[in-house]
């Protein structure tokens, strides 16, 4: 009998997939990946189900031939005739088994590929910004994983359709041509093995609803007690021994929901077993009661009567595998959703690097979010400019900076950056000729070199002017071979301090060719000293290419053509440094408050 996977369950507060989405999702991937073999295996394994029931008739005619040449004493020609077709049958029937669960693994390693792929073609297409929101994260996270319960359902509904229904029909014909009441025997079978069935699913179903919680409150405490990240914080702030109470009453919580379950579903399993052998007991005195009046041969006789164990075992498995499918279908709609995420979009269009950035009325919320993070602001930026933006923690710097570029479109109103509208361009015409460095810059465990390099592979351009400007000294002390030095200790290289990571992600961006450069405070692990002189530096080498930058620290912001400050979503004032000094009150007071750390 088919392969069953093991398939993990999952949850979503998101809405509900319809159920015939994600089989046709799975459909789609077996389809694209294997559309010849997939065929095939449908073939084979209907082929497999009907030889499990043309194993019963050729018993049937085994048994009576043996019978009759017992009776009437006839040659031998007809058993040996039979028991060669029944010979046949049963190797042709364990072939079809062995077949169809190799085709099964052929077509699950190539399906995986296929998955992958779609999982990573579509995020690259999908909207950056669903990745602000939580939920969806999450989602991304859960996709690979809901794309295997996908293929799992999948897998196991065209199963039912091809391997058991043919084999149920099949024996159903059967009875009925032995004697119509057969049919009521199958009706044993068939009745109490789907109630009992959809009784467990429910109880399975309850229980991973009370778990899913408990399970996610269990995986945190679990991370904080073996994640490399929390481990020193946690010693050194004493919080360990909270933490694993925590984690052991997690522990505890769920062995109890899972124990309640087991109990209920082991209850339920026995008065499952009793009903069946009532049923079997049934079938028993009709097949007796039958054979004695004279209405089926010893043959039917015995081959129904060896067949019963069969029939309950099909049934209960083809009825098990309906409890997998909803079992997985929590987890499956993940992938759904994920393959139905809003994509960026956009048409391809030239950039016209002479033209600056216009914002008209633009208000932003974040998905899921209550309230604007950006409201209302207008702001033009002529091509060429150094422009500063400053504002307290929150005040909406960071998302100015997402739509001045575009990787965010506003939510009202309209941003055109370098002549492209960002709500009509795609991606790629959106970026090309912009670079920036984050907030939360990247570490990528790959050479020093290639750490610059990789926002323009392929250029030619040694890595060391940008690295220079970021204020990176290739000493050998640091990196012992050099531009080639591996930097991570997984990979056995150097490690660097945050500050060094940090002046290899600035290096990075300007190491990019570039009209327009964005850098969104990524200096916060350096220095205010250092930092002013890396802003320095990098706006003596952005002469005559529009920059914007991001930071708290108002010493580097003097040599900026205009300053916007911003508060609560809005900009409050756009002018040079010198003109908000007198201007500004809130801005006067942020750089009265930094002057000490400039003196000297
Ligand atoms: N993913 C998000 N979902 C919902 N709200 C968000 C999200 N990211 C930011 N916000 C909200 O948007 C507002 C502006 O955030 P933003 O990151 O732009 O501020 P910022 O000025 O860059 O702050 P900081 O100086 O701390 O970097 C904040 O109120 C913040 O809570
Ligand atoms: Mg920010």
């Amino acid at each position: 009998m088919p392969d069953r996977q093991k398939a993990k369950s999952g949850d979503g507060a998101l809405p509900r997939v319809p159920f015939w989405k994600v089989v046709r999702a799975g459909f789609q991937i077996n389809m694209t990946a294997l559309p010849a073999l997939y065929i095939v295996i449908n073939f084979v394994s209907i082929a497999h189900g009907v030889s499990h029931g043309v194993s019963t008739y050729v018993t049937q005619l085994f048994y009576d031939s043996v019978e009759k040449a017992l009776r009437t004493g006839a040659e031998a020609r007809l058993v040996i005739a039979s028991v060669l077709a029944m010979g046949a049958v049963f190797v042709g029937r364990e072939l079809l088994n062995g077949l169809h669960n190799f085709m099964h693994q052929v077509a699950f390693t190539k399906g995986s590929g296929e998955t992958s792929r779609r999982i990573h073609a579509k995020m690259g297409r999908i909207d950056p910004v669903c990745l602000e929101d939580t939920a969806l994260q999450d989602l991304i996270n859960k996709a690979q994983e809901g794309a295997f319960n996908t293929r799992y359902i999948m897998n196991l509904g065209i199963t039912i359709f091809t391997f058991y229904l043919p084999y149920i029909l099949f024996m159903g014909f059967y009875l009925n041509h032995l004697s119509p009441k057969f049919i009521l025997a199958i009706l044993c079978v068939f009745v109490p093995t789907l109630f009992g069935q959809l009784l467990k699913t429910q109880i399975i179903a309850k229980f991973e609803d009370e778990a899913a919680p408990i399970r996610r409150r269990f995986d945190f405490y679990d991370s904080t007690m073996t994640g490399r990240e929390f481990f020193k914080e946690t010693r050194l702030l004493g919080a360990f021994k909270m933490l694993m109470g925590r984690f052991l009453e997690t522990c505890r919580e769920l062995s109890a929901a899972e124990w309640k379950a087991t109990k209920k579903e082991n209850g339920l399993e026995l008065v499952i077993t009793l009903v069946s052998t009532l049923g079997w007991g049934g079938i028993v005195y009709l097949l007796v009661s039958s054979l004695l009046g004279g209405e089926i041969t010893v043959g039917a006789f015995a081959a129904v009567f060896g067949s019963i164990s069969t029939m309950f075992g099909v049934m209960n498995e083809a009825f098990s595998h309906l409890g997998n499918m909803a079992k997985n279908f929590g987890a499956a709609q993940n992938y759904v959703r994920f393959m139905e995420l809003p994509e960026r979009g956009g048409v391809k269009m030239a950039a016209d690097k002479s033209r600056g950035i216009v914002m008209e009325n633009v208000s932003f919320t974040y998905p899921g979010a209550a309230s604007k993070s950006i409201d209302d602001v207008s702001l033009t930026i002529q091509p060429g400019e150094t422009i500063a933006i400053v504002g307290e923690n929150g005040a909406g710097k960071s998302t100015l900076v997402r739509l001045l570029t575009g990787m965010y479109k506003p939510t009202e109103g309209r941003v055109i950056t370098r002549g492209l509208d960002t709500a009509a361009a795609d991606g790629p015409s959106l970026f090309s000729g912009l670079t920036g460095v984050f907030q939360k810059y990247q570490r990528y465990l790959m050479t020093l070199g290639e750490n610059v390099t990789i926002s323009q592979p392929g250029s030619g351009e040694p890595a060391d002017k940008a690295l220079a400007a970021a204020g990176v000294e290739v000493a050998a002390d640091t990196f012992p071979d050099g531009l080639d030095t591996m930097l991570s200790r997984e990979f056995d290289g150097v490690d660097l301090s945050g500050g060094q990571w940090q002046r290899i992600a600035i290096g990075r961006g300007l190491y990019r060719d570039h009209d327009l450069v964005v850098l969104d405070e990524p200096t916060a692990a350096i220095d205010p000293l250092e930092e002013s002189r890396i802003y320095k530096q990098f706006m003596n080498l952005s002469k005559g290419k529009t920059a914007i930058i991001v930071t708290h620290r108002l010493g580097s912001v003097k040599e900026a053509d205009r300053v916007v400050v911003m508060d609560k979503g809005k900009i409050i004032a756009v002018a040079p440094h010198a003109q908000l000094m007198t201007s500004c009150e809130k801005y006067r007071d942020m750089y009265n408050a930094q002057a000490k750390w400039y003196e000297n």
